[in-house]
Parts: C-alpha cells; sequence; structure tokens
C-alpha cells in the first residue's frame, strides 16, 4: 500500500514532546498490563534517526468528534495534512472520508464497523482519543493490519482525586447536609461525622489509580493498605496485606479498583460487607460490576456501612438525560432512597486535564506507529518496537510487515530480506495476525523498492511498510 520514497528531516522532534506527558510513576514495574512491559521503557536515542514512510505532506490524518488540542498540534506538527472535525459524521459521509486518510482520529460516538473500514484502503491506524475501543471493530482491523491505540490511563490522576474528595464527602456526610440546605433545612450535626486523619484506607486493585490514590491519601493523614493479586512495590508507607478477609476488617474506607474481570465481577458482595467494619465506608470509582449492589444496599439499611459511592453502575445510559431510573437497574430507587450515598455518572476520570493528556498520550502513539513502526500499547496488534536507528546508520531501513500468523512466513520472509545485514529484528503475533519488524543496512532506494515488492508478492502478506 505504501511505497518507499525519499525523506526529509522531520520538522519537530517526537523524543522532546513524549517528555511531557508519562504515565504513573509506578506504571514500569507493577502493572500487569503491557504498559508495564520492558518495551515500554524503550528510550528514543539522542542521536535518533527520523523515519518516514513517504513525504509527511502525503499522510492524512482526519479527526473528528472534537478531538483536543493538543493532539491536533502533534499531528500537525508533524507536518500531516489534519483535518479537524467537531462532531462525528453519518455513516455515508464517515465512508468518502475514510477513504482517502492513513489515520483516523475519534472518540466514542464513530462507529468502526467492518464496513466502514472495508472502504479505508489507504488506513493505516487508528486512534481512539478516549478509553474504550468498543466502537471500532478491532478484529477486522488486525485483520488488515490497521493498529489501534487508545488511552487507558491519562485519567488516573483525575479518578484517584474525585475518590479523595468521596473520602472527606463520606466521613463528613456532606451530601446529605448539601441536600438538606437545597430543601431548605438547617440540620448542623456532628455525631457520625469524622475526620480522615488516622482512619485506615484500603485500597483494592494498586494499579494506576490505586497507587495515585495512596499517595494523595498518606498526604491527608490516612493509613494506607491494599490488596491486589500480584505482590507490588508500596508507596510510601502503604501496606500490602495478602488476605482479603483481614484486609476488609482493617479498613475504614474501602476503594474498590481493579479492572473489569470474571474474577472481579460481584468481588464485593454479602460476604465481604460482613468482614468489613461497622461504620465502614465503601467506594466504587471502578467498574460497575465489581460491586453488588443489592448485598451494598443490604448493608446500608442494616448500619454496616455508614455510607457509600458509586460512580459506576452495571448498566449505564449510553447519553446524558433522565435515565438514571428502575428501568436501566432494577434497584435504582432503592439506591436514590439511601442516606449518605453519593451518586455520580461516571465522572471519576472527566477532567479537562485528562482530555489533554489524551490528546498527547493517543497522538504521539499514532506519531510513533506512522514514524517508526512501533506498536506499543496497540490494543489489536502485538507490541514490537525496536530501538532507533541512529543519524550514524544512513544506509539502513526499517522492514515492517504484518502477516498472517501462519508455518512457514519467516522462512519466506529472510530468504527475502537475507541478502542484507539484518541488525536486529522483533517477531510477535496475537491471534491469526503477526507482526515483524526489521532493521537492514547497507541497502539503497532500489534495493528497498525491490524488498517491497517481494514481501507484497507473499500471500501470507496484510501489509508492508518500509522506513528509511
Ligand atoms: N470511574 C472512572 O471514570 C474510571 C476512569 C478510569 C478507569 N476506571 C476503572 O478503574 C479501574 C482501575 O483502573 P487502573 O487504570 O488503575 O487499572 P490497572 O490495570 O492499572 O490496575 C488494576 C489493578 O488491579 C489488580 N487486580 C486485578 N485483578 C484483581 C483482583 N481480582 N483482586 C485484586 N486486585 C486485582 C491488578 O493487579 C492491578 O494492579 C478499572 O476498572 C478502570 O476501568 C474508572
Amino acid at each position: 500500500m505504501t511505497s518507499a520514497q525519499d525523506i526529509r528531516p522531520r520538522k519537530d522532534d517526537l523524543a522532546a514532546q513524549a517528555q511531557y506527558f508519562s504515565t504513573s510513576p509506578n506504571a514500569s514495574f507493577h502493572s500487569p498490563s503491557s504498559h508495564g512491559s520492558a518495551l515500554t521503557r524503550t528510550i528514543p536515542l539522542p542521536n535518533a534517526k527520523h523515519l518516514k514512510p513517504f513525504a509527511t505532506e502525503d499522510i492524512k490524518v482526519l479527526l473528528l468528534e472534537n478531538v483536543n488540542q493538543t493532539g491536533r498540534d502533534i499531528l500537525s506538527q508533524q507536518g500531516y495534512q489534519v483535518e479537524f472535525l467537531k462532531s462525528s459524521l453519518p455513516e455515508d459521509q464517515l465512508i468518502e472520508k475514510i477513504r482517502d486518510v492513513h489515520v483516523i482520529g475519534i472518540r466514542s460516538k464513530t462507529k468502526l464497523s467492518a464496513r466502514v473500514l472495508k472502504e479505508a484502503k489507504n488506513l493505516i491506524v487508528i486512534g481512539c482519543f478516549c478509553i474504550g475501543t468498543n466502537q471500532v471493530d478491532l478484529q477486522y482491523a488486525a485483520d488488515h493490519g490497521i493498529a489501534v491505540f487508545n488511552s487507558p490511563f491519562s485519567n488516573s490522576r483525575s479518578v484517584a482525586e474525585l475518590v479523595i474528595a468521596e473520602i472527606i464527602v463520606l466521613a463528613r456526610q456532606l451530601g446529605d447536609r448539601s441536600n438538606e440546605m437545597h430543601a431548605g433545612t438547617w440540620n448542623k450535626v456532628s455525631n457520625g461525622c469524622w475526620e480522615i486523619r488516622g482512619k485506615t484506607l484500603g485500597i483494592i486493585g494498586y494499579g494506576h489509580i490505586g497507587a495515585q490514590l495512596s499517595v494523595l491519601a498518606e498526604s491527608m493523614g490516612l493509613s494506607v493498605i491494599f490488596y491486589d493479586v500480584v505482590n507490588l512495590m508500596a508507596l510510601g508507607s502503604a501496606r500490602q496485606v495478602d488476605s482479603m478477609e483481614a484486609f476488609l476488617s482493617e479498613a475504614d474506607f474501602v476503594s474498590c479498583h481493579v479492572p473489569e474481570l470474571p474474577e472481579t465481577k460481584g468481588m464485593i458482595g454479602a460476604k465481604q460487607f460482613e468482614q468489613m467494619k461497622k461504620g465502614s465506608y465503601l467506594i466504587n470509582a471502578s467498574r460497575g460490576t465489581v460491586v453488588d449492589i443489592p448485598a451494598l444496599i443490604d448493608a446500608m439499611r442494616s448500619g454496616k456501612l455508614a455510607g457509600a459511592a458509586l460512580d459506576v453502575y452495571p448498566n449505564e445510559p449510553a447519553g446524558n438525560g433522565d435515565y438514571f431510573n428502575s428501568e436501566l437497574n432494577s434497584w435504582g430507587a432503592d439506591l436514590r432512597s439511601l442516606k449518605n450515598l453519593i451518586l455520580s455518572p461516571h465522572i471519576g476520570g472527566s477532567t479537562e486535564e485528562a482530555q489533554s493528556a489524551i490528546g498527547v498520550e493517543v497522538a504521539q502513539a499514532l506519531t510513533r506507529y506512522v514514524n517508526e513502526g512501533t506498536t506499543l500499547g496497540a490494543v489489536n496488534l502485538p507490541e514490537v518496537a525496536l530501538r532507533s536507528l541512529t543519524m550514524d546508520e544512513p544506509d539502513h531501513a526499517r522492514v515492517i510487515y504484518i502477516h498472517q500468523n501462519i508455518p512457514g512466513v519467516l522462512r519466506k520472509v529472510n530468504e527475502i530480506i537475507g541478502d542484507h545485514n539484518v541488525d536486529k529484528q522483533m517477531t510477535d503475533s496475537r491471534g491469526d495476525v503477526a507482526y515483524l519488524m526489521a532493521d537492514i543496512s547497507n541497502v539503497n532506494t532500489t534495493q528497498i523498492k525491490d524488498l517491497y515488492t517481494s514481501l507484497e508478492s507473499l500471500p501470507s502478506r496484510i501489509q508492508t511498510r518500509i522506513l528509511y
């Protein structure tokens, strides 16, 4: 699809940009997700050579749904042709536009179905400037060599800050006092209202959000314990507790920060509420399925819990409006009737800062993919990266061969590139699709074109790109 051409110097320095976004401080050593892999620590060399698949002005980018300015700026600064639209497009218009572009940036409203992607003959990469990727047919994209990136961790700090606020609001029954004042009632009470200093916060899931919360909570005078399936380095004076029962019996506040998995479904239910301290508090800003809501309602009514905060629900409406009712979730009315229960509409990560960080993270992933072929953080392709080529390696080229994961492919590819010196090579597979990246030396433009043609003619080929 893309042919090899001369490159010109890039207008800015990707490595410099990379410094103004960083993931959670502990991301590199303990998250079980791919973001914690050694690959994420691949740091561009200072004299890294700037690779391009073809002249930058030929890269066409379509950004829909008012993608944040930070992301738009990074892509424009690359010299790409960036078209920006504030809204999503009806499917027919989307199909017209997508035929032409190499890169598309969307948020949650644009549906990139197989029908739409079938028309996207030039598309090499999709950026979801949001957390979820349900709106994209990931398998179709992978099968056609289209990488998909998102931004799962840019809002970790926003969630952690919301939880800190909720801890104080619950301890002081502030939600109820505010509701009463809105109804014209003056109700000055101190009974059952507490400082948080010296209390114990129990964090379930010590990942990106849990670890941020741990640091913030200690600075507010809370003691922190955490429970996680992985053995983790505790931050500050936090302490990992191995047994869930011991953990629950020690915490004054329990806050859930686990992913949605079969093992985490209903992980806080009647038995766990029983094990919690009388008068303790529960916070769930993770996923709606993690807490058994009818059991929570019972624990609140019996006085076992002194309060709770929910930001997420098993069923959430698709848009804003009058939808938080018993039709959506059968226990909706029971929940709304409870005292000292904070209900928020999945806003844990909804801040201006998170949007801006998402813009940077996704735009950088797109740029790295287009310019260097790196798939770190891709949600539908294997994660492959090689250290950068340097300015001291003028006659080198980077071969990227996305192919079907079937026996015998590597032998055929190596027959093609094997006449050159292969300085470094990496290949990995994910399901039916494999991604090979190799840096080869002593190649001239004619040889690069021959390599490209030979690789494109292999029956296993999904997509070939050569960068130099
Ligand atoms: N409310 C919001 O707006 C909002 C925003 C962002 C993320 N989230 C949700 O917050 C949750 C945490 O996100 P994160 O970025 O910190 O995730 P993460 O992947 O960085 O961390 C999750 C942690 O949970 C641990 N874990 C997994 N299974 C477990 C189990 N059964 N028991 C105990 N620990 C377990 C993992 O080992 C990991 O340390 C996710 O569910 C995410 O969807 C919500």
